[in-house]
């Protein structure tokens, strides 16, 4: 998530969530309540839980703190690789029952089939190859796998045509990223191994911006500018009037 005008902003998109600009600029009302609602939509049709759970990528505990609300018979952990985002985690009251740590999904510091249940909530994206082996290794067999994850999807809504026009302005020097998001067929492929498909959908939300630039002024506070464009994000979209922007993700519920 690159802080357009912030000069301290990390250039890599892999470490756009270490700064703390863009962890501040991520805990915005808007945004809590577009996490917590992907959340809510995210736990329709899970079973009632209970033993140990996990939010990995946390980032600030949007997903965490409805976790805790809708399934309190659980002992919630949650990990993020940004410190700058956990800092923020850990300055809510509401989160302090939550074992928060700063690590990597990709070497998860558990033991072997420590959780009944692992989520992760707008973040596996960003994860590396190696968090599907690391989420089965933690889970007890038996143990559920809750996913949302952006997905690529064409759209005729114009905020994301207007970005889709943007890419393609780019594609000589584009390298595609699973950043992106990944095709909804796919996502099952996250998890190694054999597993039942409880629940495979695919959920679009739709916002409507004022113009172009608070539509890119969202995106970017949500990571989705460095997901999409990494280094070179637009810095205006000429448009005028409102914009509607399509998120598709899909939902996984998965049993091993
Ligand atoms: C969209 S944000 C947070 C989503 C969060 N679940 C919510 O509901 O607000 C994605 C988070 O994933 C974290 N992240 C990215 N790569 C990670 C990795 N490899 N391991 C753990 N966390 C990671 C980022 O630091 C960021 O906080």
């Amino acid at each position: 998530m690159r802080a357009r005008n912030d000069k301290a902003a990390p250039n890599n998109p892999a470490m756009c969530w270490s700064a703390q600009a863009c962890a501040r600029r991520y805990e915005s009302e808007g945004n809590r309540a577009f996490y917590r609602a992907a959340m809510a939509r995210l736990l329709e049709g899970a079973p009632g839980f209970q033993g140990q759970g996990i939010d990995l990528g946390c980032g600030t505990g949007f997903s965490t703190e409805v976790l805790l609300a809708e399934r309190p018979r659980v002992a919630w952990h949650a990990i993020d690789a940004s410190a700058a985002m956990l800092a923020i985690a850990r300055g809510k009251p509401g989160l302090a029952q939550v074992d928060l740590r700063q690590a990597c999904a990709e070497a998860l510091p558990y033991a072997d089939a420590s959780f009944d249940v692992v989520v992760a909530s707008f973040s596996w994206h960003w994860f590396g190859e190696r968090a599907g082996q690391e989420v089965r290794r933690v889970l007890r067999p038996g143990g559920y796998v809750l996913a949302g994850v952006p997905v690529r999807r064409a759209s005729r809504v114009r905020g994301n045509r207007l970005l889709a026009r943007e890419l393609l302005a780019r594609r000589r020097r584009f390298v595609a990223k699973t950043s992106q998001g990944l095709r909804f067929a796919e996502v099952p492929r996250l998890l190694p191994g054999p597993f039942r498909v409880a629940r495979h959908e695919l959920v679009v939300e739709t916002e409507r911006f004022a113009d172009g630039r608070e539509l890119l002024d969202v995106l970017d506070s949500r990571g989705a500018l460095a997901a999409i464009f990494g280094e070179s994000p637009p810095a205006v979209l000429e448009a005028a009037g409102s914009i509607d922007f399509e998120w598709p993700y899909a939902v996984l519920h998965a049993q091993i």
